[in-house]
């Protein structure tokens, strides 16, 4: 939540600064601004500009300011404390006005500080947490910007990223991070603080990560990061492969489009090196075969999409490796005093790797004793950091703020584990083996093909889009894709969505069907497909519209349905990942017909990095 972006260096910061929260922008977008140091009438001077509304609205207040400073900070805002105004827009100033911070997160104890700051004199204008910062870096500053903010860090409670200039010395910028994303990138043009890599992946690759209590010192030509202690500590800097076009949407009207498209690709990546030759190798999992074998249980932890990869995660691994999964969501599962069983491996799915909830169940879990497997997106994430072993998905980054490739790249890692756990428990026999990672080899080809009739989707998108509630119905397979449909047409349209157990419609929820439901039925050949076309037929008396997700050859659901779209034939099993692309396009497609942003949608934001 929020995005920060600074820079340092030789060219001017304006640009920069503005391009750079265009990328973060995904992270909050209910206000923005920058402050910069301008050195043009020799004295060097602290300018502040702030708006209410998306980047674009500073951008338009920005062009009629003169701007020659080569050192400033950026922020846009996903608010917490105080409404979205531009008063309550980050940055803040101290009393004198020569010290300007941004920062991402919660300060637990601002009012305290708050009262005891009033009561030294310091004026508030704003109704923010973040503007107690500015004013302790005042009372702190004895000349050493970065030794009041070491001071200022040990001061305040909760999470933070922290960025902060003065005019008193535009040749640093000082940055701290107590437990948001905080990240330096390294260029021989000056040198970058951000939220997050694709912030400035136009002006470097090579990024260096800062952890949690380090305060850093920024310079044109240098980085000097400091640990909780205050000692000077040594880092290298490492090269991502990510590229600017990643960040950029690439002839696509959206991000949202952009990556559903690259599905093939991200669920390639993430299978490279896993998959090769049909073998599987998952060393990276950091268990012995003894471990894996002694398995009793496996919990899952995880929010929104990531949830629902685990619940197809759930039902492969019992299927397959025939250990007990249960699954809990990370907002839960902190605060209901959970058991930590011995031989019980403990899975945190995250894409951002930043998710608040998801973060405090791996603390949780691991102080009482759980060794942590993180599937995550991002490399060097807090997730990644705080657990035992990585999985990284290799989607790629995810600029809109509704999950597509990376929740591909989560169920292809699901489905590799659960595989790799039966082949080592000797639940399954080689043919089987070899049977599903022949099928997993083709997923990218048939999502492809999936994708090339995106126009089918669309056309039955114009059709539905002015219906005001939608049940998505699946069973097994289907059930965790369903949940996941309805999750993405309620956060990128605002229409009423829920994903159902089919057969648990006659419990209940069919009352609600009537003339103005759709019914999404994903039923793709196997098991359940007879049992579905019942469910269907319940709703189809009570006059619902029905949309099924059906597997190519499936001759008789035309006379049954309003619409259908046929997904590519694959192992029952395995069937979800190719299901969920259709719904994703139909989410896409129903919220561009109601002009809805699809990157953007209201009140969200991509990491989730307060309770
Ligand atoms: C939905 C969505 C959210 C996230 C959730 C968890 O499209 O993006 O529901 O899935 O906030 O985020 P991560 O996976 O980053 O922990």
């Amino acid at each position: 939540m929020c995005g920060i972006v600074a820079y340092i260096g030789k060219k001017n910061c304006k640009k920069i600064l503005i391009n750079g929260l265009k990328r973060l922008e995904y992270r909050g977008y209910d206000s923005a601004g920058i402050s910069f140091l301008n050195n043009s009438s020799g004295a060097c001077r602290m300018k502040v500009v702030k708006e209410a509304g998306k980047i674009k609205e500073l951008e338009e207040e920005l062009k009629n300011i003169k701007a020659d400073g080569h050192c400033g900070i950026g922020h846009t805002r996903w608010a917490t404390h105080g409404e979205p105004t531009r008063i309550n827009a980050h940055p803040h100033s101290d009393c004198t006005g020569n010290i300007s911070v941004v920062h991402n997160g919660i300060i637990e104890n601002f009012q305290e500080i708050k009262k005891e700051l009033k009561r030294k004199g310091h004026k508030f204008v704003s109704q923010t947490d973040t503007e107690v910062l500015p004013h302790l870096l005042e009372e702190y500053n004895s000349g050493d910007l970065l030794v009041a903010m070491q001071k200022l860090v040990k001061k305040i409670k909760g999470s933070g990223a922290i960025v902060a200039i003065s005019s008193e010395n535009s040749n640093e910028i000082i940055g701290a991070r107590l437990a948001s994303p905080l990240i330096v990138g390294v260029s021989k043009n000056g040198n970058f603080l951000a939220s997050d890599m694709p912030a400035v992946l136009e002006h470097t690759r090579n990024f260096i990560i800062i952890n949690d209590y380090e305060t850093v010192r920024l310079k044109k030509n240098s980085v000097e990061i400091y640990d909780k202690e205050g000692k000077l500590v040594e880092r290298e800097s490492f090269k991502v492969n990510w590229s600017i076009s990643n960040a950029e949407k690439s002839g696509y009207p959206d991000f949202m489009l952009k990556e559903i498209f690259e599905q093939p690709r991200g669920v390639k990546e993430t299978m490279r090196g896993r998959l090769a030759n049909g073998n599987l190798n998952f060393d990276e999992i950091n268990l012995s075969k003894e471990q894996i074998k002694n398995l009793d249980k496996i919990q899952i932890i995880a929010c929104g999409t990531s949830y629902h990869a685990a619940l197809a995660g759930k039902q492969l691994i019992e299927k397959w490796a025939k250990i007990p999964v249960e699954v809990d969501y990370g907002s839960e599962y902190r605060y209901r005093d959970p058991i930590v069983e011995d031989n019980c491996l403990f899975i945190a799915i995250t894409q951002s790797g930043e998710t608040i909830d998801t973060l405090s169940a791996i603390r949780e879990s691991r102080n009482k004793g759980a060794k942590v497997v993180a599937i995550t997106n991002i490399v060097g994430s807090t997730v990644a950091r705080e657990s035992d072993s990585v999985i990284y998905t290799h989607a790629g980054p995810e600029i809109g703020v509704c999950a597509t490739k990376t929740f591909t790249a989560q169920i292809i890692v699901m489905y590799l584990m659960a595989l790799y756990f039966a082949k080592i428990r000797a639940i399954i026999g080689q043919d089987f083996y070899e049977k599903v990672i022949e099928e997993l080899e083709f997923i990218p080809n048939k999502i492809q093909d999936i994708l090339n009739r995106a126009e089918q989707i669309k056309e039955i998108a114009n059709q539905t889009y002015k219906f005001r509630c939608f049940l998505f119905l699946g069973r097994i397979y289907g059930l965790p894709m369903a949940l996941e449909g309805a999750l993405k047409l309620k956060e990128i349209s605002y229409i009423h969505a829920e994903g159902y157990p089919a057969g648990e419609m006659k419990h209940g929820p069919i009352a609600l069907t009537d003339k103005k439901t759709v019914v999404v039925g994903i039923m793709p050949e196997g098991e359940v497909y007879e049992k579905l076309l019942s469910n269907i037929q319940e709703v189809k008396a009570r006059k619902a519209t029905i949309f099924s997700i059906v597997t190519k050859g499936d001759n008789k659901i035309g006379q049954y349905v309003h619409y259908y779209f046929e997904i590519p034939k694959t192992m029952e099993e395995i069937s979800g990942i190719l299901s969920i692309i259709p719904l994703q396009l139909y989410s896409y497609y129903i919220a561009k017909n109601l002009n809805r942003d699809v990157d953007q949608p209201r009140n969200l934001a991509k990491s989730v990095t307060v309770e």
